[in-house]
């Protein structure tokens, strides 16, 4: 995401009845800050100003929009205003609850409900940083991504794609549950001229289709970035991006590597949601999340423990107590 050359509104402004009590983040296209509601309240306000279009200057409110980029800027605030409004009609407890919308300093602030935690990549960076090996535990990011994907499943329920799913964009509560932010809900009308606003993809998450000017999007185009994402918790990387892979596809050297660290399991769903091809992809959400329950790794250790037991009744085969050992190694395993 470019950066933020903004400047941010002032520690404790007053702003249509609420107080800002400071920012808490910027990318290229908006300020998020930390804010208090006039009964006490946390909410997180997002500003929509785009650095490529509006310049704000320290000490200023308002931003200077030069007039050759402010036709473009109006459309990007009426996207914005949209995304908030489809995203108003959503309650989810995996999707960020949008409580408001309001227009100051010639633009527009949607409200939402404050959420204490870190993003998805910082957790991975972190974790990342200490060394931790596996990265993300299987257990987590199979909990964690089913609650992700029941939050997907009603963002496609209510007709919306969200079109830019990544780490970054996938928030953790103090208590492991994830939120889905930062919707994109009219991006997918914003093609060429508009590409200065949004730019419309991440490389690594974002699936073929994406780079295409008339892409067929779908449930299809948002799995492929959920499996970049759950490939990014295994690695610590996003996936090859996919206009590269078109040409050169390396992942499958990547998947290889992850062997021993997850189950194979899990790797083959990661695998099928990441097909170049979104016709060979999981079509629905809700048959990716049918995929991850049905292939646990339990299954693959009771597959384990059936060929140990093989071995094993191989072993007593001899002495004749074939039978009863296999069926007590079974037994523990449950
Ligand atoms: N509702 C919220 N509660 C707490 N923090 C939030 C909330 N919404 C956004 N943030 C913070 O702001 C960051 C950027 O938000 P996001 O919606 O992804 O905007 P951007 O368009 O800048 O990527 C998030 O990673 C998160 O740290
Ligand atoms: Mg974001």
């Amino acid at each position: 995401m470019a950066v933020q050359n903004n400047a941010p509104l002032p520690d404790g402004l007053e702003i249509a009845g609420y107080r800002i009590v400071k920012k808490i983040a910027s990318g290229g296209f908006s300020i998020v800050y930390l804010a208090y509601d006039e009964d006490g309240n946390a909410v997180a306000i997002k500003e929509y100003l785009p650095s490529s279009l509006a310049l704000r200057q320290p000490g200023e409110l308002a931003p200077a929009i030069s007039p050759e980029n402010l036709p473009v800027f109006r459309i990007g605030l009426k996207c914005f205003f949209e995304e908030g409004r489809a995203l108003a009609r959503i309650s989810h407890p995996n999707v960020v609850s949008v409580l408001n919308f309001f227009r100051a300093n010639d633009t527009v602030y949607m409200v939402m409900a404050y959420e204490s935690g870190r993003s998805l990549q910082d957790h991975i960076l972190r974790r990342r940083e200490k060394g931790e090996r596996p990265l993300v535990s299987e257990r987590f990011i199979r909990k964690m991504f089913n609650q992700v994907m029941n939050g997907l499943r009603e963002v496609h329920t209510n007709k919306l794609l969200h079109l830019d799913l990544k780490p970054a964009n996938i928030y953790l509560r103090m208590d492991g549950t994830p939120i889905l932010l930062d919707f994109g809900a009219a991006r997918q009308t914003l093609k060429g001229d508009m590409q200065k606003l949004y730019p419309m993809y991440t490389p690594g998450f974002a699936p073929p289709e994406l780079y295409e000017k008339n892409g067929n999007l779908g449930p299809w185009t948002d799995i492929y970035s959920i499996g970049a994402s759950i490939f990014a918790c295994m690695v610590g990387a996003p996936p090859q991006p996919a206009d590269q892979r078109k040409t050169n596809d390396k992942m499958e050297t990547y998947f290889r590597k992850l062997e021993g660290l997850y189950s194979t399991e899990l790797i083959d769903v990661i695998r099928w949601s990441l097909q170049v091809d979104p016709l060979q992809r999981p079509q629905s959400v809700f048959a990716l999340q049918k995929a991850l329950r049905e292939q646990q790794p339990e299954v693959k250790e009771e597959a384990l423990l059936d060929k140990l037991s093989g071995k094993l009744r191989g072993l007593f085969a001899g002495i004749g107590r074939s039978t009863a050992a296999a069926t007590t190694i079974q037994e523990n395993s449950r």
